[in-house]
């Protein structure tokens, strides 16, 4: 018997007891329902409710259910359809009749939208702490190989010598973002949908904005059909995990070709990589491949969540109870790529020397004669044939660029432009590449790090 089977006289029919049960998966939401009752709890005792010793028969009863699900202890009954109805049964096996008034004013639909709520609350923290480590990471590991040159790419072709810390900088940065996305959505979702009932509210005197504050949300809702119906919080959630699933797959993809023979500008630790069940000598980047690959799912559990939502009337419709598996799924998926990503980004050896000679192709200075002819007065674009027509040479003689360049009693005073550093020393623009322009740069992010990290401290 279902705790809401007063007016059937039928029991359900299997199949739909299995299509409609969630407890397989909503298990994990324990604490925060637990937390949202022992609120509302006090809330019912507040309005007068329930006398003091049913709050504290509830509020021990729900301990102890919390413990039994902390210690595996829990023993789902039959009859458990998802996790509100199996702590309710269970703490009025506990404590009895106090049990039994714990949902009086309440409904599922402000229960589940305010656990869920909860949950989501902490996991953005989570997930915001995690990619600011790997931020911090990413960062150390530039500071680490601070004279590191490499060829920076457009087109996957080489483009210009960049330092490897602008380089690595710049996927930090794009990380910090998710940090401000993941807690500007925290921000916005920090709103009470408990006290809001099926729909409409209740005729009982509970005080919504008394729960909100136990729960440390900012404010109670303002409206109770939009208080069961939103899971915009969800979506926004979604949206933070899946851009940023996007970033760890473009830096996924990088790795995956930097620890290429081709390239070798990186060797991943013996810790961070995967050897094949057949070939003996293989040491695979599975670490980056699968952040490549686990993006797939972040996008798609966004999609899935906003195809769901589409036209749903209002208020609350079972079809929400779809909104739980893809948001624990990115949740789980973004913290474990995360976390595997920064381990390996830690314990990764530079190839110092490969990526210099790999920076050192002369025509990576094409750009330098020709802001250089700049310099003397020549339009750019005469200036960039000019260069341009050097570079045609040296591909089609097969001689280097620096020679047609000595050679030529026009150009011949840029010679010094192919010293070692000599190009990327003259990057000295405003946040351009060069160990000049680093200087502020690590400072600018230092300073966005711990700003971040100050958000996230928040959070907690
Ligand atoms: N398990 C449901 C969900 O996840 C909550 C229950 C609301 N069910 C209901 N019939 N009102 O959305």
């Amino acid at each position: 018997m279902t705790l809401w089977s007063g007016r059937f006289s039928e029991s359900m029919d299997n199949t739909l007891w299995e299509l409609s049960e969630s407890f397989s998966f909503d298990h994990v939401l324990y604490a925060y329902d637990i937390a949202g009752s022992k609120a509302h709890a006090r809330g019912l005792a507040k309005a007068g409710l329930l006398s003091d010793l049913e709050l504290s028969a509830i509020t021990t009863g729900l301990d102890e259910v919390a413990k039994e699900f902390e210690t595996g202890a829990f023993v789902r009954a039959e009859v458990d359809e998802d996790i509100h109805m199996a702590i309710e049964r269970r703490l009025t096996e506990l404590v009895g009749e106090p049990g039994q008034k714990l949902h009086t004013a309440r409904s599922r639909n402000d229960q589940v939208a305010t656990t869920l709520r909860l949950y989501t609350r902490d996991a953005l923290t989570q997930v915001a702490q995690a990619s600011l480590t790997l931020a911090e990471a990413l960062v150390a590991k530039g500071s680490e190989y601070s004279e590191a040159v490499l060829p920076g790419y457009t087109h996957l072709q080489r483009a210009q010598p960049v330092l490897l810390s602008h380089h690595l900088n710049a996927h930090a940065l794009g990380l910090l973002r998710d940090v401000d996305r993941l807690m500007d959505a925290r921000e916005r979702m920090n709103v009470s949908p408990l006290g809001a009932g099926a729909i409409a509210g209740t005729s009982l005197s509970i005080d919504p904005s008394f729960t909100a504050s136990l729960l440390n949300f900012d404010a109670p809702f303002i409206n109770s059909m939009d208080a069961v119906s939103d899971r915009d919080f969800v979506a926004e959630a979604l949206f933070a995990f899946a851009l940023l699933g996007i970033h760890l797959s473009r830096l996924g993809e990088e790795l995956v070709l930097w620890t290429t023979q081709e390239f070798d500008f990186v060797k991943l630790s013996d810790a961070f990589t995967t050897g094949s069940s057949m070939l003996p000598h293989k040491k695979n980047s599975d670490v980056a491949e699968l952040a490549r690959g686990k993006s797939g799912r972040l996008v798609g559990n966004l999609t899935s969540v906003l195809v769901m939502l589409k036209g749903l009337p209002f208020t609350y419709n079972r079809d929400l109870q779809e909104d739980k598996e893809p948001l624990f799924d990115s949740v789980r998926t973004s913290l474990l790529v995360l976390r595997s990503l920064a381990g390996a980004v830690e314990s990764a050896t530079m190839n110092v020397e490969r990526m210099k000679s790999a920076s050192s192709d002369e025509l990576l200075v094409a750009i330098d004669i020709a802001e250089a002819l700049v310099g003397e007065g020549i339009a750019f674009r005469v200036a960039h044939e000019i260069a341009g027509r050097a570079v045609g040479e040296a591909v089609a003689t097969g001689m280097p660029l620096s020679q047609i360049i000595a050679s030529s009693p026009k150009l011949r005073k840029f010679a010094h432009l192919f010293e070692a550093g000599a190009a990327l020393a003259n990057r000295t623009s405003p946040g351009s590449a060069g160990p000049e322009t680093s200087v502020y740069q690590g400072k600018q992010l230092a300073e966005s790090i711990a700003q971040a990290a100050a958000r996230v401290a928040q959070g907690r």
